[in-house]
């Protein structure tokens, strides 16, 4: 059995569709990394069913807990703090990783540690690469559950400054990919697709840029493609009387509007601040048109590994580390909260 430094923690993660459960020791060493996936569960619907989720998240804890503690080569005595993504997510997700968390801790007499599942998207950053990004920074998560722009003084030190008025981003991927025909989830789907199309066949709109403002709105494109490909009132024509080429082309012209939102609001939120750096997590963090367009940035813009882009355990995990080394413990009458720490005041 490996000599394990110092702290030891397992992450568990159930906010939304994915369990999941990681060892990280030092706050980015990563001794294993489990995830089961629901995305067949949720495949047949265009996306997440809330109570499907949360019956397969009491189905897959225990096993997933226990698979993260073998691949790490450890023993739950050997631990030294449970944290769990508590806020924000699906009420009925969240209570079972809660649950599970709070149940080993006293089960085992650890601490146990709250982590907000945003924050930890902004931290994963860190995770193997062991490379804080220059602070301040701007940083951004963009998933099918949260876009929102935020400034950070240092990795713990928060501040929310925009966010979508209405669809996620990567909400609004898997719609469009829900409208083509391509399947669920849509983005990466809709990022390869994007690669053989032409960004400029459709001027799709890209919204809220005429004000000052840090917010997005994604909701507007969506129905935007929607009109455009079934035509609009007493015109429904089926997706399938398009060309491939045809497909490609709206899924790179909805690419295009989506990124360059993206985009031209980071560029704002940079030059609002003093940031040295931009750090993007989330799902469509793994978007290769989003990594084309920020790698001009004036400052250096940090991505996580491809395997913590989409949801996991270890970006909580590594987060905790930061309140293990101030002994920002929680109690064990921890609750589930849906909605996340940072808010617009
Ligand atoms: O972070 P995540 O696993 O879950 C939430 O917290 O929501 O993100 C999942 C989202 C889905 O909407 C999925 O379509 C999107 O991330 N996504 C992408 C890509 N890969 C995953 N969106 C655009 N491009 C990608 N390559
Ligand atoms: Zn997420």
């Amino acid at each position: 059995m490996v000599n394990h430094a110092m702290p030891l923690i397992l992450g568990i993660e159930s906010t939304c569709d994915e369990t999941a459960a990681a060892v990280v020791v030092d706050g980015y060493r990563v001794l294993s990394n489990v995830i089961a996936s629901q995305i067949d569960l949720h495949a047949k619907y265009q996306g997440v069913v809330p109570e499907i989720a949360s019956r397969a998240h009491i189905e897959n804890i225990l096993p997933v807990i226990r698979e993260a503690i073998h691949n790490a080569n450890t023993s739950l005595d050997q631990l030294d703090a449970i944290a769990v993504a508590h806020r924000p997510g699906l009420i009925g997700s969240l209570l079972i990783g809660v649950t599970a968390a709070k149940t080993l801790a006293f089960a085992l007499n650890k601490p146990l540690i709250a982590v907000d599942h945003v924050h930890a998207h902004l931290y994963s950053v860190v995770l193997e690469t062991n490379i804080v990004p220059p602070m301040p920074a701007v940083g951004l998560v963009v998933s099918g559950g949260h876009t929102a722009l935020y400034h950070l003084q240092d990795l713990t030190t928060v501040r929310l400054v925009g966010s979508t008025l209405d669809d996620a981003v990567g909400e609004a991927y898997d719609k469009v990919a829900s409208i083509l025909g391509l399947g669920y989830p849509g983005g990466p789907v809709i990022d390869r697709l994007a690669a053989t199309g032409d960004p400029k066949a459709v001027p799709f709109p890209r919204s809220m840029l005429g004000r000052q403002s840090l917010d997005f709105s994604f909701s507007g494109l969506k129905t935007a493609v929607l009109y455009h490909v079934r035509g609009y009132q007493g015109r429904q024509r089926p997706v399938t009387s398009l060309s491939p080429q045809k497909i490609a082309d709206v899924a790179a012209s909805f690419q295009a509007a989506s990124i360059d939102v993206l985009s031209r609001k980071l560029h704002r939120a940079l030059s609002q601040t003093n940031a040295k750096s931009v750090i993007i997590g989330g799902g469509v963090s793994a978007n290769r048109g989003l990594r084309l367009a920020t790698a001009q940035f004036p400052v250096p813009v940090f991505f996580p590994l491809p395997a913590y882009c989409t949801d996991n355990a270890a970006m909580s995990a590594g987060l905790a580390h930061l309140a293990f080394l101030r002994r920002d413990f929680a109690s064990l009458d921890l609750d589930a909260i849906t909605y996340s720490r940072f808010r617009l005041t």
